[in-house]
């Protein structure tokens, strides 16, 4: 029993399949029990089953939304205590599954800055020789800005490094003030010690589109994959240059951009003519293989996207939703993008 006396089963499963999991939701059905059943492990996962009753009490009070926030503090902190190994990570809701993101409400952008720097600081400490995958956007600077001043301090060595980013507009040379590859040599790489011959950025002035994006690939492959994958978060929920769409593109891919995102990117270009109306870039497939993601939004414009992404259903028409079914995705975001929450 928890502190309200809900009936809390320990099913004491050491590994369990799909199979046990609908034999426990129709046994929770049948008895229409308010039950919590708690399975130790499930694809290395600690997860949690919700009985029915319960289920409909938590879900009327946005269980997904106060679970994905902070399992700690919110709905759960009265059974979080009987858990031996912690909260879990996945939690199996009436026969829905979610799972469960950490998510960091920060203060500001300055905040938002600092934690986000934290975590691929810690990547960098943990594994020098690690892949990033990086973002461009006005989001991820104060993030940039922030490890550039730790590197400064003699705290981050990148010397080991290798990147790989998201996307680059089509058309656009290297020099150009416009391009992924010019932000992020004025935004980062300049600065600190990385290797440039470790660096990657999608080639734009590469004509043939098939041959660029299947070669970009080819370099994320040979790399042995992108241990953390920072990412920012358009207005409609793209994220790279992956637009709302029927269906999720798997791998590196040319794309139109859509009129929101170059009305959203016109104010860095002299006239909306010159924003390039194509980009290559990696596809969802390629950011889900990703071994750690970290999304970073910022600001009240960003707050009901944000609220789609990690609330609503997973749907190509809101790219980035298909973060929720990844097993490893960090999100920051300051206040005002957290404003739905
Ligand atoms: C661009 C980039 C995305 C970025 C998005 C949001 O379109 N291709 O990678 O995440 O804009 O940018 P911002 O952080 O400036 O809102």
């Amino acid at each position: 029993y928890d502190t309200d006396g809900n009936i809390f089963y320990d099913l004491g499963y050491d590994g369990l399949y799909s199979d046990d999991v609908s034999r426990i939701l129709s046994r929770l059905e049948e008895e229409n029990q308010d039950v919590w059943a708690y399975a130790h492990t499930y694809r290395n996962r600690d997860i949690l089953i919700l009985g029915r009753r319960i289920y409909e009490q938590y879900s009327q009070s946005r269980v997904i939304g106060y679970t994905l926030i902070s399992i700690d503090e919110k709905i759960f902190s009265k059974t979080v205590t009987l858990w031996k190994s912690g909260a879990p990570q996945l939690l199996i809701m009436y026969g829905k599954v979610a799972i469960i993101m950490k998510i960091y409400k920060a203060k500001d952008y300055d905040e938002l800055s600092r934690k986000a720097a934290s975590i691929i600081a810690s990547q960098v400490l943990m594994k020098p020789d690690c892949v990033l995958g990086l973002a461009t956007g006005s989001t991820p600077i104060g993030t940039y800005k922030q490890l550039i001043e730790w590197y400064n301090k003699g705290d981050l060595d990148f010397s080991s490094v290798k990147s790989v980013n998201l996307d680059e507009y089509r058309g656009l040379t290297r020099d150009n003030d416009q391009s992924y590859y010019y932000f992020m040599y004025n935004n980062l790489f300049k600065h600190i010690n990385i290797n440039m011959d470790c660096t990657n950025v999608p080639d734009g002035t590469q004509s043939d589109s098939d041959k660029e994006c299947s070669r970009y690939e080819d370099v994320i492959k040979s790399l042995g994959g992108i241990d953390l994958q920072l990412l920012g978060l358009g207005h409609n929920g793209h994220i790279g240059f992956n637009e709302p769409d029927e269906e999720f593109a798997k791998t590196t891919h040319c794309v139109d951009l859509t009129q929101s995102t170059i009305e959203a990117n016109k104010r860095f270009f002299a006239s909306i003519d010159e924003v390039p109306k194509q980009a290559y870039t990696m596809g969802i497939g390629t950011i889900m293989k990703a071994k750690k993601i970290l999304l970073v939004v910022s600001g009240s414009d960003k707050a009901q996207i944000l609220h789609d992404v990690l609330c609503g259903p997973v749907t190509p028409h809101v790219p980035a939703s298909v973060l929720q079914l990844h097993n490893d995705v960090i999100v920051v975001a300051d206040e005002a993008a957290m404003a739905k929450f």
